[in-house]
């Protein structure tokens, strides 16, 4: 059944799914590989289109793939797919720019983090809707972090305590984020990266282990895996 989306929302949610998964191996692009059956795309949309406040999507497919995309997802939710560009943050300017400018909040995601739940779709938009520019969903670092030399010897420990991990969806007041593509674009930074150089403060809020990046192979066993249980 297709999600009907909150007309009188203020959030539009841009879901980069343009990239074509070098690391998961060859195949299709990656927002199409399947999931239990399912596209990643499929999964990803589905989840942010339960979330309360979104009044719009935004898809940004592979250029080749903009028709079998928008069939795609026709059955799950009302979504604007367009075409993405060469680098994840060309694909954004393009979905930043069909935003209308009466929507007050966007959020960046990722079609990569498939089952990242609509409560942290909600809860981004809601420190966003609270008064906070830039919100980053984020998760403690598990692992101990060393800083290491050119020659793979170790320089120190890093302290973790001060360290996170961060997902997406990322969220921004549209204003702010419009200001920082105006800016121009660091291939070298995430969306709050951009923002953060414009001075603006970011806030972390928690993030969800479901958040995870399907990135290479074994994050599909894992994301299979937490299908049964989630
Ligand atoms: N993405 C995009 N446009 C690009 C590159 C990436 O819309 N030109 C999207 C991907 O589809 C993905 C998200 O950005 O949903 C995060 O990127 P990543 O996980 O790196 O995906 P890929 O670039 O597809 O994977 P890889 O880097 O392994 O090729
Ligand atoms: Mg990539």
């Amino acid at each position: 059944m297709t999600a009907q989306l909150n007309a009188r929302g203020d959030v539009a949610v841009l879901v980069p799914a343009a990239g074509s998964g070098v690391r998961l191996g060859p195949g299709a692009p990656k927002a199409l590989r399947l999931l239990a059956g399912e596209p990643l795309l499929v999964h990803a949309v589905r989840r942010v289109a339960a979330a309360p406040s979104v009044r719009m999507i935004v898809v940004a497919a592979p250029a080749a793939e903009v028709a079998a995309v928008r069939a795609l997802l026709e059955p799950v939710a009302p979504v604007v797919v367009l075409a993405g560009g060469a680098e994840r943050q060309d694909s954004v300017a393009a979905m930043l720019a069909a935003v209308p400018a009466d929507v007050e909040i966007v959020l960046v995601h990722d079609a990569a983090r498939a089952l990242t739940p609509p409560e942290l779709v909600e809860s981004v938009a809601t420190a966003v809707r609270d008064g906070h520019p830039a919100v980053i969903p984020v998760l403690p670092i598990v692992d101990t972090v060393k800083e290491v030399g050119p020659d793979e010897t170790v320089v120190g420990t890093v302290d973790r305590s001060v360290l996170r991990s961060v997902q997406t969806p990322q969220g921004f007041r549209h204003d702010v984020l419009a200001a920082a593509h105006r800016a121009g674009l660091d291939a070298h930074t995430d969306d709050a990266g951009m923002v953060e150089k414009a001075g603006t403060p970011v806030l972390c809020v928690p993030g969800s282990d479901l958040a995870l990046k399907i990135t290479r192979p074994l994050d599909l066993v894992i994301a299979e895996a937490l299908l049964r249980v989630a």
